[in-house]
C-alpha cells in the first residue's frame, strides 16, 4: 500500500499540490498482471466484433473474459456507469454504453475501453476495431490515432515532462493528418489520467499543448495514455443519457488507449497481451 506522505521518493510525487502515485517495481508488475487481462478481455472482443453482434454482447463477453481471468470490471458501477465496457460506435467518441439494440453493421467503426482490477491494481485500454470493409477514410483515422498513441508513449521518459506527451500526441496527429490529406481533429475536453490503485488518478494528460509542461516524469509514475481524434471538428456533446459523447458534428471518432509506467528504461506498456 502506498500510505506514504509527504512527497517520499517510493510513494508520492508532488505537483502544486497534488500527489501522484508512485509504484515500486514490484506494483508496477502487479499492474502489468492486471493490464495483460484488459488486453486479452480486448483481443476477445476484437475477435468477437462482428456484423450482427450487439455491443450489449460484446458487454457480456468482456464481463465474462474478466471475471474467469481473476479480475473485477472497473467500469461496472463507476460514478453509476452501468456496463463493463465502453462501446462507441461511430460518431460516438467515448463512454457509449453497450445496448442490446445497438447492432454492429458492415463499415462500422467501433472503439471499445475496458478497465479491469487485480489485486486492487487497475489497468485501462482501448481500441478502435474496423466491422468488415470500413471506408479507407475511417482506416485511416483509426491508423493516425493509434500512431499518436505511440508517439506519446515514446515520451513517457524519466526526466521528462507531462506535456511532452501531450505535444507528442498532437504532432503526430498533425503528421498523419498532412500524410492523409485531411485535418483530423483532437478531442479536447477528454484526456489522460494517472492509474493504479484507482482507474482515474491525478494528473490529468491532456492531448494536445506545448511541451516541457506540468509534472517531471520520474521511475514509477503510471499512465493511461488515449488520445481521441476526429474526422471533423473535435467539439462534442453528451447524449441525454449522461455518458455517450459524440461528436457535434456527427463526424467519426476514434479512441487508443494504453496503460503505461515510466521507469529507469523508458516506457513500460502495461495493457499488452
Ligand atoms: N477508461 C475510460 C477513460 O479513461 C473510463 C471509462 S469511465 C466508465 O476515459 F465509467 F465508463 F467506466
Ligand atoms: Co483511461
Amino acid at each position: 500500500m502506498n500510505g506514504g506522505r509527504g512527497g517520499v521518493r517510493g510513494f508520492i510525487a508532488r505537483w502544486r499540490g497534488r500527489d501522484i502515485e508512485l509504484k515500486t517495481r514490484g506494483e508496477l508488475d502487479a499492474m502489468r498482471v492486471a493490464g495483460a487481462l484488459v488486453a486479452r478481455t480486448l483481443t476477445v472482443i476484437t475477435e468477437a466484433a462482428k456484423a450482427g453482434v450487439s455491443t450489449a454482447e460484446l458487454d457480456a463477453l468482456a464481463e465474462q473474459t474478466i471475471r474467469d481471468g481473476g479480475g473485477v470490471p472497473s467500469f461496472l458501477g463507476y460514478h453509476g456507469y452501468p456496463a463493463s465496457i465502453c462501446a462507441s460506435v461511430n460518431e460516438q467518441i467515448v463512454h457509449g454504453i453497450p445496448a442490446a439494440d445497438q447492432v454492429l453493421a458492415d463499415g462500422d467503426l467501433i472503439s471499445v475501453d475496458c478497465g479491469a482490477i487485480v489485486d486492487g491494481w487497475h489497468g485501462d485500454a482501448a481500441v478502435t476495431i474496423p466491422i468488415g470493409a470500413v471506408s479507407a477514410a475511417d482506416l485511416a483515422l483509426s491508423v493516425a490515432c493509434e500512431e499518436a498513441l505511440h508517439a506519446g508513449i515514446a515520451a513517457v521518459q524519466p526526466g521528462g515532462r507531462l506535456t511532452d506527451i501531450s505535444h507528442a500526441v498532437q504532432k503526430a496527429t498533425e503528421a498523419a493528418g498532412e500524410r492523409d490529406g485531411v485535418e483530423y481533429g483532437i478531442v479536447a475536453e477528454y484526456g489522460g489520467h494517472g492509474i493504479g490503485t484507482s482507474m482515474h488518478m491525478d494528473p490529468f494528460l491532456p492531448n494536445h499543448g506545448e511541451p516541457g509542461q506540468g509534472p517531471r516524469l520520474v521511475p514509477g509514475m503510471a499512465l493511461a495514455v488515449e488520445p481521441m481524434l476526429t474526422a471533423g471538428d473535435p467539439e462534442t456533446r453528451e447524449l441525454d443519457d449522461g455518458w455517450t459523447v459524440v461528436t457535434a458534428d456527427g463526424s467519426r471518432a476514434v479512441h487508443w488507449e494504453h496503460s503505461v509506467a515510466i521507469t529507469d528504461d523508458g516506457p513500460r506498456i502495461l495493457t499488452l497481451p
